[in-house]
């Protein structure tokens, strides 16, 4: 068979196996996995690990926040990092906000991603305005096109959305396929602790983390998976910051329920105490939930190491330490007037690998998964992307297990002027990085194409294996059970 590359002489690792293959590519796709391989290009993986590409399935780019402040990456600057981390895809969000329509939404993306991307990308539909029109047709049409998962917001006075408003998410979401993630933080209690805090005179950045307390996360994640479960609905639970809040996700998938969990590298590398550095510094740590405690650190990595974690997601949300963003507000902003969210989408992978594989607390297969593979199946890209089989695009990574470096705001190919990680050493970095048989990344520097990505219209969840759990109140002979019957 004529191949246009190979990659030849490494150790390919998926999600169930590692083995020493060369991977043959043909019009940006595998064709052949073999013992030996030529082809008129190659590359040399000799030493190399051989892994999918990455697939960062939770990260702001090109996002107006409700209060109008935009992120510092835009699709260029966000892929380029993106990429340098070892990602061949991603999936930012389109956020509606209210008032706007749900298919102006996605068009305004589609015109601040296509020309940009230098990777693949998809998005999830940010729902902060399901109004009957939103909820009956312009979902719908969403999920045709290929945007087959939605995030709701629980907390952020312009962004949440009540719990009956949540169930009719759920249901469209169920009936079409779609899958449901939600930021949970119980709105109230941060309001009402935010409130005490500033009267008290406590506004710096490091009230952030009493003013959002775990128990409202706690509460949230437990009122989600009811509702998830009382319409038997699939929820990722992103961002959980919690060991209660991962409890209580591995608990309802135990019992059956389609409860998926996310966590993210700021929970386990970072703790509240960095919300206390001199000045404003602390505001560069600012993102929620807040970052919490050494102990909830060792309870996230125990349940990373035990599957409780579906994903591990930056959620990379880029807001300069300047005007731009977190200093929006001026120099003496109180930490509600200050831009939630940290940047770190190309070290979300080098981190884990360091910190997961080469301490090992995790194999890697299950890096591999982490990487990709989880979030491929999940959010409707399997096996298209996030593995390496033959058919799948050639998406791949090759990482150098040994090469150690140390992390600073320059090297990460963003737009952004700090990284919460500066100064870590890290063991194991990706070298090259192949987007449908392209080299994105070369010898650790981006060599990708602005708008060479393309959109990736996504199918319905991969739900093998979890059977759901469907609340006994809910009669499936009714209209309604019946309405949303799988
Ligand atoms: O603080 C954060 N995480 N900001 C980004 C928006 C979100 O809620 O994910
Ligand atoms: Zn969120
Ligand atoms: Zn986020």
């Amino acid at each position: 068979m004529t191949l246009d590359l190979a990659v030849k002489g490494g150790t390919v690792v998926t999600a169930s196996d590692m083995f020493r293959a060369d991977i043959g590519i043909r019009h940006g796709r595998i064709v052949a996995l073999a013992e030996s391989l030529d082809a008129p290009e190659t590359i040399d993986a000799t030493g190399k690990l051989v892994l999918p590409g990455g697939i960062e399935a939770h990260c702001h780019i090109a996002q107006e926040s409700a209060t109008g402040g935009m992120t510092a990456d835009d699709y260029f600057t966000g892929g380029r990092s993106a990429a340098l981390g070892g990602n061949s895809s991603f999936i930012p969000f389109a956020a509606q906000h209210r008032g706007m329509g749900v298919t102006e939404t996605l068009d305004l993306y589609d015109g601040r991603a296509a020309p940009n991307s230098p990777i693949d990308y998809g998005y999830h539909l940010i729902v902060a305005d399901p109004t009957e029109q939103a909820l009956t047709q312009e979902l719908p049409a969403a999920f045709a096109r290929g945007v087959t998962s939605f995030k709701v917001f629980m907390t952020y006075d312009l962004m949440k959305i009540d719990d009956r408003q949540f169930l009719d998410i759920l249901t469209v979401a169920k009936t079409h396929g779609a899958v449901t993630m939600v930021h949970a933080e119980n709105h109230g209690m941060i309001g009402w602790m935010s409130e005490r805090l500033l009267a008290g005179g406590h506004s710096a950045p490091r009230y952030h983390a009493p003013s959002h307390p775990e128990l409202a996360e706690v509460e949230a994640i437990h009122r989600a998976i009811c509702l998830a479960r009382l319409v038997d609905a699939p929820l990722v639970i992103v961002h959980v910051s919690t060991e209660a809040g991962a409890k209580l996700v591995r608990d309802a998938r135990a019992e059956g329920a389609k409860i998926f969990g996310e966590t993210c590298p700021q929970y386990l590398f970072l703790t509240r105490d960095d919300l206390d550095r001199p000045g404003m510094e602390g505001a560069k740590f600012m993102c929620s939930p807040p970052l919490r405690d050494a102990a909830t650190q060792e309870a996230l990595w125990r349940h990373l190491r035990t599957g409780t974690f579906t994903l591990w997601s930056s959620d990379h949300a880029p807001y300069r330490f300047d005007a731009t963003g977190k200093l929006a507000k001026g120099p003496d902003a109180t930490f509600k007037q200050i831009a939630n969210g940290m940047p770190g989408i190309a070290l979300r992978l080098p981190l884990l690998f360091s910190e997961g594989v080469r301490t090992g607390r995790i194999t890697l297969p299950q890096f591999a998964a982490l990487s990709a593979t989880n979030a491929a199946k999940l959010y409707g890209l399997h096996p298209r992307k996030g593995t390496i089989c033959i058919g799948a695009d050639a998406d791949i990574a090759l990482w150098d297990p040994d090469l150690t470096r140390t992390v600073t705001a320059v090297d990460q190919g963003d737009a952004m002027d700090y990284t919460p990680f500066e100064g870590m050493r890290l063991t194991g970095w990706p070298v090259t990085v192949l987007s449908r048989g392209r080299k994105v990344v070369e010898g650790g520097a981006f060599v990708g194409a602005r708008g060479a990505g393309r959109f990736l219209a996504r199918a319905r969840a991969d739900m093998t294996g979890y059977a759901g759990t469907r609340a006994p109140e809910l009669d499936p002979a009714t209209n309604f059970g019946a309405e949303i019957a799988p």
